[in-house]
């Protein structure tokens, strides 16, 4: 066999590999936004797929030799209008923010205004931050959330739309524990003439299970990630329900009104990316796959359950919990109440060394800057993957308190850190 090898085997960065597996198998892991998946899916991830260019999609490639991956691809399409029961789909976006961009470019004219939830609420930088394409080169506006109870202020929503007119509104969010009242949205777009988006990157996985409500039955276009509790390899989807009418058509040079499917096809591709990964998109087929087995609906079970009691357990323990729970995988706690001089940088800095990793995070209405932050976010996709029930979440609120009660002692984060690995390892995480 000819050896492709240049150079012999690159330590280097294998080693940091290694490194990487070792801080993943002995530490909880609470980013809200991660997950561990499976084996298969890393073995597509890294399979030979990665060789084959096919820009454009099943059936009309710009490349020879493509049969084989429009097999794959086609699969993944199948799959994933299953999981949702979705009209359309494109499984080629490289990540979550490249299919909105996808939708922004099909359905919005370079300066046209758009609405999306406050990015100081939850709300993700690619609905619209200034330091984004999506506040760049449309002009964001933003509903938010109500003070009181940290639930989207449907009211403010509607009364800015109705001011503002965007053409498109987005809900989805990257920190909010809540369900969504989707048809109240869709009420208002309607009203206006505005696309209804949906971003689901977040709760996917607890839709695909049907234990949260399926926005594609509501929106015009949904958006997802396919990384978080959907539990794929990193990358983006696009879908669409029956009821994508086409008042939005663009004309074409020839005059010919385009279907909102072909503008998302090319906004994709040739819009915004060049050729498809095509080893990403048969690993993400691999975690559609997964998703539609009843173990994945009993999986999402174990992560609402685990994120329920997490929430309880915190707010026993005298922290405050945004909107008092949470309906999802994730919850957002406000520092404030118990420990008011503490900053989010500074919680997830101690955390961090005591192995259990999370993020600093806004909280509504927050008083400090992103840098700082008055919260933390937590999530339990990863570790109910690792097979931890809701009997340890108690624990887990346990270490975090004692680690908080005194950031800035390495006595105090060394006994957590021990403790924390001690447990760990009674959960395999990796075959190999
Ligand atoms: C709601 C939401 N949309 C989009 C994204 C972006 O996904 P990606 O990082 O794959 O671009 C995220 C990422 O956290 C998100 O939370």
């Amino acid at each position: 066999m000819l050896n492709l090898s240049i150079m012999t085997r690159d330590t280097e960065i294998f080693d940091i590999i290694r490194q990487e597996r070792e801080r993943q198998t002995k530490g909880i892991e609470l980013i809200a936004s991660e997950n561990f998946v499976s084996d298969q899916v890393l073995e597509a991830m890294g399979s030979v797929l990665t060789n084959k260019y096919a820009e454009g999609y099943p059936g009309h490639r710009y490349y020879g030799g493509c049969e084989v991956v429009d097999l794959g691809e086609n699969i993944a399409r199948e799959r994933l209008k299953k999981l949702y029961n979705a009209a359309y789909v494109n499984v080629q976006p490289h990540s979550g923010a490249q299919a909105n961009m996808a939708v922004f470019m099909a359905c919005l004219k370079a300066g046209d205004t758009f609405m999306g939830l406050n990015l100081s609420h939850g709300g993700h930088l690619s609905h619209g931050s200034a330091v984004n394409f999506s506040g760049l080169m449309f002009r964001a506006v933003a509903y938010n959330l109500d003070e009181n109870t940290g639930l989207i202020d449907y009211d403010n929503l509607e009364k800015t739309a109705r001011e503002e007119r965007p053409k498109l509104i987005i809900a989805g969010a990257s920190a909010y524990s809540r369900e969504w009242n989707y048809a109240r949205i869709r009420k208002v777009a309607d009203e206006i003439g505005a696309i209804f988006m949906v971003d689901m990157a977040h709760p996917a996985g607890l839709i695909a299970a049907g234990l949260l409500d399926n926005p594609v039955k509501y929106a015009h276009i949904v958006t997802s990630t396919t990384h978080k509790t959907l539990r794929g390899p990193r990358g983006g989807v696009i879908l669409m329900g029956e009821d994508f009418p086409n008042p939005w058509g663009k004309t074409t040079p020839k005059g010919e009104i385009k279907m909102m499917s072909a503008l998302l096809d090319s906004a994709v591709f040739p819009g915004t990316q060049g050729g498809p990964l095509e080893h990403v998109i048969a690993a993400k087929a691999v975690a559609f796959g997964e998703a539609l087995t009843p173990e994945f609906k009993t999986y999402q079970q174990q992560v609402k359950k685990n994120a329920a009691v997490m929430a309880q357990h915190f707010m026993d323990k005298g922290y405050k919990v945004i909107s008092g729970g949470t309906d999802n995988h994730s919850m957002l706690i406000d520092l404030r109440t118990k420990y008011p001089e503490l900053t989010g940088k500074v919680a997830e800095k101690a955390l961090v060394s005591a192995d259990i990793t999370t993020n600093k995070n806004m909280v509504p209405f927050d008083t400090r800057s992103a840098f700082q932050t008055s919260g933390l976010r937590f999530g339990t996709p990863a570790i109910t993957t690792r097979g931890l029930k809701e009997d340890k979440m108690g624990w887990i609120v346990e270490l975090i308190d004692r680690v908080l009660q005194d950031p800035e002692s390495e006595a105090n984060i060394q006994k957590v850190r021990e403790e924390v690995n001690r447990e760990m390892n009674q959960y395999p995480l990796f075959a190999w």
